[in-house]
């Protein structure tokens, strides 16, 4: 496991009874801990070949916006609805707790792209499952997932079975 693990705090009950919240801003506080999180998601991708990092709203930008600017490569952003100014489109979905919908600006995502998404943890995987449906369905071809955190006993990664996804901590 990454040394990352050593800065997450872990809070019982939040934000609801049986939710045990993992919380990164508490890397994010601490020099190193930004440092290490940031360079071992970056190493995360390899040697894909892609042309642009998107991140999901909003912890997924707090890490891939850094390694989209580390790599020099582009940084879209997948943002809860109704935040984006030009045409996008949408896709809603359930959570751990509770629902939302994601969207993105159109003329973003061009016919062919390679993508790589970025977001801090994944739960159910339904975040990561809608905003793969959203980018696919503009023509993007998503060839990497990447995450600080996976949450194991949610099995989310069985709903992104055929997306390479790497994880840098897995809780069981
Ligand atoms: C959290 C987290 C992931 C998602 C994971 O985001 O940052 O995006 O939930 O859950 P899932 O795998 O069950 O879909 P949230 O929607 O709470 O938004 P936030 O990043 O703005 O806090
Ligand atoms: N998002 C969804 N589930 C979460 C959890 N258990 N901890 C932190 N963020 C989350």
């Amino acid at each position: 496991m990454s040394k990352v693990e050593e800065y997450i705090i872990s809070i019982p009950d939040y934000p609801k009874p049986g939710i045990i919240f993992r919380d990164i801003t508490s890397v994010l506080r601490d020099a190193d801990g930004l440092r290490l999180a940031v360079d071992e998601m970056t190493q995360c991708i390899g040697d894909t070949q892609f042309d642009a990092i998107v991140g999901l709203e909003s912890r997924g930008f707090l890490f891939g916006m850094p390694m989209a600017y580390n790599l020099h490569k582009a940084f879209i952003p997948v943002r809860k609805r109704g935040k984006l100014p030009r045409e996008t489109a949408h896709i809603s979905y359930d959570l751990e707790y509770g629902s939302a919908e994601i969207e993105v600006h159109k003329e973003d995502i061009t016919p062919g792209m390679r993508v790589v998404v970025v977001d801090d943890l994944i739960a159910t995987g339904g975040t990561l499952e809608a905003a793969i449906k959203l980018l696919e369905g503009l023509g993007a071809k998503v060839v990497k997932v990447v995450c600080l955190l996976e949450l194991k006993g949610l099995h989310g990664r069985d709903r992104l079975a055929g997306y390479p996804t790497e994880t840098v901590i897995a809780y069981e």
